[in-house]
């Protein structure tokens, strides 16, 4: 049988998007007082991850390679320039050859479809490591985040009781953004969106977003605006990403130009109405253009701790597609 794979987080039904962000939450809690569960220990003992980056990572590259290593198994880091994939092989080969030999891919690559490809003839799991449409382990490790700095609801299995949060998102409609949405939906949050007009979410993204929201009582509404004060009223969590993503250098002074008067302050969240006790979110990298200092570095600031859930966002996803082979259970 063909393995399962995390390419978005439209892979995951509520239910297991809310596992794999509850089990992350309670191996940070357990692993962090000493006490690392035992279906964790050795649970990737003889097992290689090859993690296949066409482009730069500090964040992804560390969580895989150090979820990989507590959980006993052995990451090998595969960058652009170390194997033959897109200059001398075409992907078919590269996926079917490097999957005969180890226990899961974790890909970061540019289009989505070079990640899907990959997919289709990988022998075990592929886990997107970030493409230009989709970002889940960042996705997973964003919800730890909201679910651990905000009172969660009474909830059930298919539900982390953040139903009402609302988030706005101002800046570029990108990759995060698209992956966020749809754990959004999938989770009951609401979500705003400022961009610069001509940035906007693509049609097409619209369309996979709502359909995250299929067979979900209460899925989080997506509204679209063109104005970053309008965005923030009434929000909970303020969230950006850079300007420009990677792959876009060569649009840099357009954007910048395209996107002023988008960087997130406090005098925006106040001017726009955000919540008394709203919190700043953002992926990292981060440059000071998308958010002010003063913003960036405040006790409303969740980035550090965001970052941090990544490891344990990546062991729960190991666990969840390596281990348990795709069964996303407690
Ligand atoms: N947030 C994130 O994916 O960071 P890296 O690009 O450093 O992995
Ligand atoms: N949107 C950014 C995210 C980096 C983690 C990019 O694609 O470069």
């Amino acid at each position: 049988p063909s393995p399962r794979h995390l390419l978005s987080i439209a892979d995951l039904t509520p239910a297991e998007f809310a596992t794999l962000v509850r089990n992350a939450s309670s191996h940070k809690q357990a692993i962090k007082s000493g006490a690392i569960p035992t279906s964790l220990i050795g649970s990737l003992s003889g097992k290689t991850v090859a993690m296949m980056f066409n482009k730069r990572s500090t964040r992804t590259r560390v969580s895989t390679e150090a979820a990989t290593v507590q959980m006993g198994g052995h990451p090998m880091f595969l960058g652009k320039d170390d194997i033959q994939l897109g200059v001398n092989e075409s992907v078919y080969d590269t996926s079917v050859v490097i999957s005969s030999m180890v226990s899961c891919i974790v890909a970061r690559v540019a289009k989505h479809s070079d990640v899907a490809d990959l997919a289709k003839d990988s022998s075990v799991p592929v886990i997107n490591a970030l493409c230009d449409s989709y970002h889940p382990l960042q996705i997973i490790a964003d919800f730890v985040t909201i679910y651990e700095a905000f009172t969660p609801k009474a909830h059930n299995v298919s539900s982390l009781g953040l139903e009402g949060l609302k988030i706005a998102w101002v800046g570029d409609a990108n990759n995060v953004l698209f992956d966020l949405a749809i754990g959004a939906t999938k989770m009951g949050v609401d979500m705003s969106v400022a961009t610069p007009k001509g940035y906007e979410i693509p049609a097409d993204m619209l369309k996979v977003i709502k359909s995250a929201g299929e067979g979900v009582p209460t899925p989080g509404k997506l509204t679209q605006t063109n104005v970053p004060e309008e965005a923030v009223k009434d929000a909970d969590i303020l969230v950006t990403d850079t300007w420009v993503s990677m792959g876009q250098e060569e649009e840099s002074k357009k954007r910048m130009k395209a996107f002023s008067g988008f960087q997130i302050t406090s005098d925006l969240a106040t001017r726009g109405g955000a919540k008394e006790h709203w919190k700043f979110m953002h992926c990292l990298p981060r440059h000071p253009e998308e958010v002010s200092d003063e913003v960036f570095y405040s006790d409303r600031s969740l980035v550090f701790p965001e970052a941090e859930n990544r490891l344990w966002a990546a062991i729960s996803a190991l666990e969840g597609f390596v281990v348990n082979k795709g069964k996303i259970v407690e």
